[in-house]
């Protein structure tokens, strides 16, 4: 269990990234929501600071006042529980509460707390719930980055976001096939006291097969072979309800790139680059993953044999897409109360993806994270890694 005192250290840092990714953004840029699984990011400031007011101050600290008795309703988020919410399509609308009020909820809430942390002996459930906002805080950081991605890269003036930001690293070691035998295995969180989400918890055995993983994941270059060689129109390559949404989305190529005068390029967080053969793939749809891995004659790997193969290559530069369906572990139990709304009442209809971003929160990710996104999506940093 970590300490209070680092808690309060993680929680001000965290407070004080948030804002800071949001530095290079113009007023203008907190407001739209182009479509409805983007977010404001105005939206996700105070929605992160709800979050700490409604799990612990208006339920813990003595005499606390609420700072705005209408916020709950904007920033509530998806928790059926705790009461009326703001339809997620409508975060755009919203031109109030303004960006300025909405930094002074943000400064209220990180004083309050703060206070709080500092005046209480806090449980250790309490310190818990603490955690999960600090996390939660977190994956919106994330959220931000993609979401701002969006927002700009989806303005026809494509403008850059921060000219310094590099996501595109290159993996410049050469490819190999990792073997691993195949055998009895564990998966999931040990409890070592590390904080983690519901959904890793419950270490289970599980079995399989000897296979190959890729030590790269798949560059541009290669996608770009699949998509000269015919690999959208191919219908045998892709799943029936992948096919409808190629054919009624009109895609081609994935998100974010563009065809100009005969050349790839790329929208980055950047801005518009040629598109660089060598730098892993990013933003494709699992149906996207799993037709080219199909085009291939391989696979994407289940989560456990990523799990299991993950110490032998380098991870965290694309979300990876696995061809497991986001399902409880063997011995899940759900949190009791609101933040059992969590994670538990999304596991249907979803992929599971694993590894991490270079838009991923410093101190967030780890080997046994589960991520989770319905297949058609690819706002996110998600690439491929192939398994044979
Ligand atoms: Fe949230």
């Amino acid at each position: 269990m970590i300490t209070t005192t680092a808690n309060l250290e993680l929680f001000l840092e965290t407070r004080k990234l948030t804002e800071q990714i949001c530095e290079p953004l113009e007023t203008e840029d907190f407001v739209v929501q182009p479509v409805e699984f983007v977010s404001p990011p105005k939206w996700h400031l105070g929605h992160t600071t709800w979050f700490f007011e409604e799990f612990i101050l208006k339920k813990h600290q003595e005499n606390y006042q609420i700072f705005d008795e209408q916020f709950a309703y904007v920033f509530n988020s998806y928790y059926e529980s705790v009461g009326e919410k703001v339809v997620r399509t409508n975060r755009g609308n919203l031109s109030r509460p303004t960006v300025n009020r909405i930094y002074e909820y943000r400064k209220y809430v990180t004083e309050a707390l703060v206070e709080f942390l500092n005046e209480n002996e806090i449980s250790q459930e309490l310190e818990e719930v603490l955690e999960i906002g600090i996390h939660h805080e977190k994956q919106h950081q994330e959220l931000l980055l993609t979401d701002i991605k969006y927002i700009l890269g989806n303005n026809p003036l494509l403008p850059a976001y921060l000219k310094s930001f590099d996501e595109n690293r290159i993996e410049k070691h050469s490819h190999q096939w990792l073997s691993i035998e195949k055998g009895v295995y564990e998966i999931g969180k040990p409890e070592d006291g590390e904080f983690c989400y519901d959904n890793e918890k419950g270490r289970h055995k599980v079995y399989v097969n000897e296979f190959f993983i890729s030590n790269k994941l798949v560059t541009n270059a290669e996608y770009l072979e699949f998509m000269n060689a015919g690999g959208y129109q191919d219908v045998l390559l892709w799943h029936a309800e992948a096919w409808d949404w190629i054919s009624s989305e009109e895609i081609k190529a994935p998100q974010y790139w563009h065809l100009i005068d005969g050349s790839w390029y790329q929208y980055t967080l950047s801005g518009l680059k040629v598109l660089d053969p060598d730098a892993p793939l990013a933003h494709i749809s699992y149906y996207e993953a799993f037709a080219f891995a199909q085009w291939k004659d391989m696979r994407l790997p289940t989560e456990a044999e990523w799990e299991i193969a993950q110490e032998k290559f380098d991870w965290g530069q694309r979300w990876e897409w696995t061809e497991s369906a986001y399902s409880p572990y063997p011995n899940y139990k759900k949190p009791e109360g609101a933040l059992g709304e969590y994670n538990g009442k999304f596991m249907v209809n979803q992929k599971v993806l694993r590894g991490g971003s270079v838009a991923t929160s410093p101190k967030h990710t780890r080997c046994t994270y589960r991520n989770f996104f319905h297949p058609n999506l690819r706002w996110q940093f998600t690439g491929i890694r192939l398994a044979k």
